[in-house]
């Protein structure tokens, strides 16, 4: 059994009709990404740059052999977007579902605090967690720019809790660029441990650099198997022809989408431990082409869950949805026939619960296609170090790709810096008056508010 497998049966206008993509469009357009995909590798992104990506490996081992000898019970690690999506996908898709509790009792990792928001309640709340064990607790600092307002903010205040213990200036490592913004200059000023984000990688393509292996690393996870699964994942896209090629017919099918009006991107995994990578690929769909006033909706669901919330509306709503579906077996678990005076519970009775969970799928599937929404299944056979590596990797190839069939530059995000300038001048950064009148302006208008 392969690995990671995709079914595209359901996008079909074979199987659904006008709603589907007509074969040879899609072959057309798989076609116009074969002169793309030789030059990528002809010149590789730097996120594809695997002789850099690997270099980091060993330093990254070190530091957190450096580290046991404190016997840290907390990690906290500080981030927002590409400095955190990948390694809360990571740790949901690996570690316990409730590795925080189980921690306590019988796990030798530290439990896991990941802060990608300022809202002072919950900062509040790990910050108590904190404060009863200091000398055990790792901050790991990450921002690409080492700059972003959100996470210098959060920087300040667990710094002031740590820095009265012995040694805490080990137990905070910094992961930023390697020579710029302020980040940087504060781990040469005040020495803390620190590992780069590679340069031309920005956060949402970052996951397989020190911003999501490092954190992994100190879980205890398998990150050169992580970057082994994307490296191989790399080498098929490279030599696997157009027709077979998962991410080339990924990219032409996501692309096609928009283009034949379906511009609501669903990803559905069936499958608890993969529902954060919908947030990850959420970021980077939207952050990577949502651009010159086009780009795809990516929206997150969960299977069977949203069966229960978002399914009707996939199936009788407006046409203008494709859903991605992301299925992997898992575990087996026997509902036993405890109910048995119920006939009508028979059917249930004695069977497991993974039959019922890939039952449900094919439910979902069966009326979606009779509905004439697209759909498409994405099969991951195992999950693990290797596989979800080669996940990560194959959907960054598919927005490089679609980045250039939409002809946009996949790899920046003028909205998102805009947003962080003006955040800056409303709390008083020097130079940048211009903007914070800007906003004082829109402040005193007359502002259309009713409320209760
Ligand atoms: O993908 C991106 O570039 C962004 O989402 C960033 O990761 C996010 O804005 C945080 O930026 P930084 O890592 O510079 O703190």
């Amino acid at each position: 059994m392969k690995n990671i497998e995709m079914d595209i049966t359901g996008v079909l206008s074979k199987t659904i009709g006008e709603q589907g993509i007509d074969e040879k469009d899609l072959y057309e357009t798989a076609m116009r990404l074969d002169g793309f995909k030789k030059d990528v590798y002809r010149s590789p992104y730097p996120f594809m740059d695997f002789a850099v990506l690997k270099s980091h490996i060993p330093e990254i081992k070190d530091i957190t052999e450096s580290l046991k000898r404190f016997e840290i019970k907390n990690l906290v690690i500080l981030g927002i977007g590409g400095s955190s999506l990948g390694t809360e996908t990571i740790f949901h898709a690996l570690l316990h579902p409730f590795h925080n509790l189980e921690s306590i009792h019988q796990d030798k990792r530290p439990r896991y605090f990941i802060l990608d928001n300022i809202d002072p309640n919950k900062i509040n709340k790990v910050a108590e967690i904190i404060e009863r064990d200091r000398k055990k607790t790792l901050l790991v600092v990450i921002s690409k720019s080492g700059e972003t307002p959100e996470t210098m903010s959060q920087f300040m205040l667990f710094k002031d809790i740590l820095k009265s213990t012995k040694n805490y200036r080990q137990r905070i490592i910094v992961i930023t660029d390697s020579k710029k913004g302020m980040l940087r200059e504060i781990v040469k000023k005040e020495g803390y441990p620190s590992l780069p984000v590679p340069e031309g990688i920005g956060g949402r393509f970052s996951v397989l650099t020190p911003v999501g292996l490092f954190p992994s690393s100190i879980m205890g996870i398998d990150i050169e198997d992580m970057v082994k699964g994307a490296e191989d994942m790399s080498s098929y896209i490279k030599k696997t022809p157009h027709k077979k090629n998962m991410a080339v017919i990924l990219a032409a099918i996501l692309y096609l989408m928009d283009r034949y009006g379906k511009k609501m991107h669903v990803m559905m995994p069936y499958c608890d431990r993969l529902s954060a990578f919908s947030d990850w690929f959420r970021q980077l769909e939207a952050e990577s082409l949502g651009k010159a006033g086009s780009g795809p909706t990516p929206i997150k669901s969960i299977g069977v869950t949203d069966q229960h919330s978002q399914l009707q509306l996939y199936i009788d709503g407006p046409k203008d949805k494709c859903i991605i579906f992301l299925y992997h077996g898992g575990e087996k678990r026997q509902i036993p026939d405890s109910i048995s005076y119920i006939n009508d519970l028979e059917y249930l009775a004695g069977k497991d619960m993974g039959e019922l969970f890939y039952a449900e799928f094919l439910g979902t599937r069966r009326s979606l296609i009779e509905a004439k929404t697209p759909n498409l299944t994405i099969n991951v056979n195992e999950i693990n170090e290797y596989s979800l590596g080669a996940l990560f990797f194959l959907y960054e190839m598919v927005i490089a790709m679609m980045g250039h069939l939409y002809n946009i530059n996949a790899f920046d995000q003028p909205g998102v810096e805009l947003g962080k300038i003006y955040t800056k001048a409303v709390m008083g950064k020097k130079g940048l008056e211009k903007q914070k009148k800007t906003i004082e302006k829109d402040l005193t208008k007359k502002r259309y508010q009713i409320g209760f």
